[in-house]
């Protein structure tokens, strides 16, 4: 049977527009689905949104529309953001629909039944922006008297009646779960904070609400609505058909791993896995925490209004261009800089001078020289050897980035072969041997065929466009683009289409568009 492996963006909420801190996760997600499915296995990929809460019922009433026409429409703009990346998901989950509330208000019986929610009162700081409540200790004052949490947002007394769930029971138990499981979090560094912040002490968890209404109703507790947060991680259970736990249950959960943004952490790595635990389930394999997009040094959002929207990007730059830039400028989990001129930069040292270039080099040489036929390979000096030596391990070497999450690392290892195989043509320089030695010429340039259908199926799950392009003209079959396919060689005296460029150099507008 094929390994399975299950992979999930965080759920987006519906107020704000898609941005590319958005735009990342998704398109990180689908690098690790694409990749998967090309090395054999069997790939659930999941993405929606977030659609219930206060600050959804409030927006809704602000535009004089109701919740659900309002979620409707605002869900609508990330699935074309995901349609516009170009993202592979196999479904969309939206929090409103019937499926996910059966799975919710199984998933609190569950919890229930096993003495973990009780009802109390509740006072506190909460902060209808944020969803969440604050201690007083970590409020500050504005100047006009405004109580305002650490975001920034502003933060009102509230008093209910409320569902807890009984989180300070599960301390023991979770850090337990993080000693056994050392890879259940990622990078490394996230790891160690979400234990210090464990071990500090777990407070029990509110998780009902009886001031607004826009919620999944808590199971025989009329007026109360479910917490967002306990009602949005269930989404990534309610896709395998829970409470169903069969097939695709027991198939994909074992696999499953969260990408999420570091701001949503703790959310994922001790309330989930308790309530999963709590409810008799295991915790996923693994949750990512990546890092933040930072425009001009500030994470990119709404309230700061610094966002760039990905199809303003897209349409300037091409989608191979935007999905790789990231990946390829910013090491996947740390914070990093979008900057337009890094962008640009890219895009001319890395895809149109080293890989385009290469591509187009190649390419044209066999279709003049070699009367558009794939060459055929003679006996194999050192340096041939070497440069496919280095293509052949680059599988190996890229599972293994992708296995960390670390993109980045991937692309690292590809374009080194980039520069060696650009290095090879100048040494080699097959143009030179047409007339003193046409075999040699032929060899040299199947080496770097083979190379590049290597470069080309390898990083298929990135540049997903230009990497078909550069495949169709190596006369790749569709059914032997994926891994397994690297290890059958290329053969000689395939025909070849008309080469074309696939990277083009990017070149600033003479009016200096900004
Ligand atoms: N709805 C919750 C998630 C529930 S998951 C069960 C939520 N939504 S969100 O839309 O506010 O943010 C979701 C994610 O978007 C963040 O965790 C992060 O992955 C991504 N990003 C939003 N802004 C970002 C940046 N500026 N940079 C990188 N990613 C950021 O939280």
């Amino acid at each position: 049977m094929a390994k399975s492996f299950y992979v999930t963006t965080p759920i987006y909420y519906v107020n704000d527009k898609p941005h590319i801190g958005h735009a990342y996760t998704t398109v990180a997600a689908d690098i690790l689905a694409r990749f998967h499915r090309l090395d054999g296995y069997d790939v659930r990929f999941l993405t929606g949104t977030d659609e219930h809460g206060q600050k959804v019922e409030k927006s809704a009433a602000a535009k004089g529309i109701a919740p659900q026409e309002f979620v409707n429409q605002n869900s609508q703009t990330f699935q074309d953001m995901t349609t516009l990346l170009g993202v592979s998901n196999d479904d969309f989950i939206r929090t409103t629909e019937p499926r996910h509330k059966k799975a919710v208000q199984a998933l609190w019986k569950k919890m229930e039944a096993n003495g973990d929610i009780y009802l109390a009162k509740y006072g506190g700081w909460y902060a209808v922006r944020d969803e969440a409540y604050y201690g007083e200790d970590e409020l500050t004052t504005s100047e006009d008297g405004k109580k305002i949490a650490p975001s920034g947002a502003e933060v009102e007394w509230v008093e209910e009646e409320s569902y807890y769930f009984r989180l300070s029971a599960w301390q023991d138990r979770l850090l337990d779960f993080y000693e056994k499981n050392p890879d259940f979090i990622a990078p490394n560094s996230r790891r160690n904070e979400v234990i210090s912040f464990v071990k500090g002490g777990l407070q029990d968890l509110s998780i009902s609400r009886t001031t607004f209404d826009w919620g999944i109703p808590v199971p025989d507790a009329p007026g109360h609505v479910m917490y967002v947060w306990v009602d949005a991680l269930t989404n990534y259970i309610t896709e395998l058909g829970y409470p169903e736990t069969g097939a695709a249950f027991s198939k994909f959960w074992p696999n499953a791993l969260h990408l999420i943004g570091k701001d949503i952490l703790r959310f994922h790595a001790v309330y989930w896995p308790a309530f999963l635990m709590s409810a008799g389930l295991p915790p996923p394999k693994r949750v990512f925490g990546g890092g933040w997009l930072i425009n001009k040094g500030q994470k990119m959002s709404k309230s700061l209004g610094n966002v760039i929207s990905p199809q303003s990007l897209i349409e300037e730059f091409g989608l191979d261009a935007f999905r790789f830039y990231f990946f390829r400028e910013i090491s996947y989990g740390q914070d990093g800089e979008y900057s337009r001129e890094s962008m640009i930069s890219r895009i001319n040292s890395d895809l149109a001078n080293a890989y385009g270039n290469l591509v187009q080099r190649v390419l044209s040489q066999i279709n003049k020289n070699c009367a558009a036929k794939l060459p055929v390979c003679a006996s194999l000096t050192e340096a041939d050897e070497t440069l496919l030596a280095a293509a052949r391990a680059l599988l190996p070497v890229c599972r293994a980035a992708i296995d960390q999450q670390a993109i980045h690392k991937m692309l690292e290892e590809v374009w080194k072969v980039i520069y060696d195989a650009n290095k090879y043509v100048d040494e080699q320089a097959p143009w030179a041997l047409k007339k003193t030695d046409p075999a040699r010429m032929a060899t040299v340039l199947y080496v770097l065929a083979e190379v590049i259908r290597h470069i080309a199926t390898l990083t298929q799950p990135v540049m997903t466009i230009a990497s078909g392009k550069i495949l169709d003209q190596l006369a790749v079959p569709a059914d032997q683009r994926n891994f397994a396919a690297l290890a059958t060689p290329l053969v000689a005296g395939t025909d070849l289409p008309a080469p074309q460029g696939v990277f083009p150099r990017f070149v600033e507008k003479e009016d200096g568009a900004v």
